[in-house]
């Protein structure tokens, strides 16, 4: 049994690393740069986040997470609570990136950082 779960912990393990590694070759960090412009007013223009503007750090994020994210807000699974003031204004950031593409591309662009 102990044999059994180390097995698909293994196969589930690379899995994710296939999955997360075909998101990273699918972004053009290029054009991720020019959606990045608006981003780097909050996250900074190395991605490390700013304390003034309530934004977090993205640099050294995994890129399946901050792609998660990215959808989470876009699709309002996450910025929508009437309390949630600095999840709204990120709601409305991740408007700024058209299409799924967009988002690769700007993760992309943070993952170069
Ligand atoms: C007006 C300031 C502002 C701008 C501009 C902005 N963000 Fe944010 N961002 C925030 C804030 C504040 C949060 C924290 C939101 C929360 O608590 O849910 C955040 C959170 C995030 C998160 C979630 C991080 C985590 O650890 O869960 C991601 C990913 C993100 N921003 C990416 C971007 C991208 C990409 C852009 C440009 C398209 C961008 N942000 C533009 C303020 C901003």
């Amino acid at each position: 049994m102990k044999k059994l779960l180390n097995t698909s912990a293994l196969v589930l393990a690379f899995g994710l690393a296939t999955f997360s590694a075909a998101f990273a070759a699918d972004g053009d960090k290029t054009k991720g740069a020019s959606y990045y412009a608006v981003c780097a007013g909050c996250h900074g223009a190395d991605g490390m986040g700013m304390e003034a503007t309530n934004a977090p750090r993205l640099q050294g994020q995994f890129d399946w997470y901050l792609i998660r994210q990215l959808k989470n807000y876009q699709s309002g699974a996450r910025g929508v609570h009437k309390e949630d003031i600095y999840g709204a204004t990120m709601r409305g950031m991740a408007g700024t990136l058209p299409n799924e593409q967009a988002i690769l591309d700007v993760v992309a662009y943070i993952d170069s950082l």
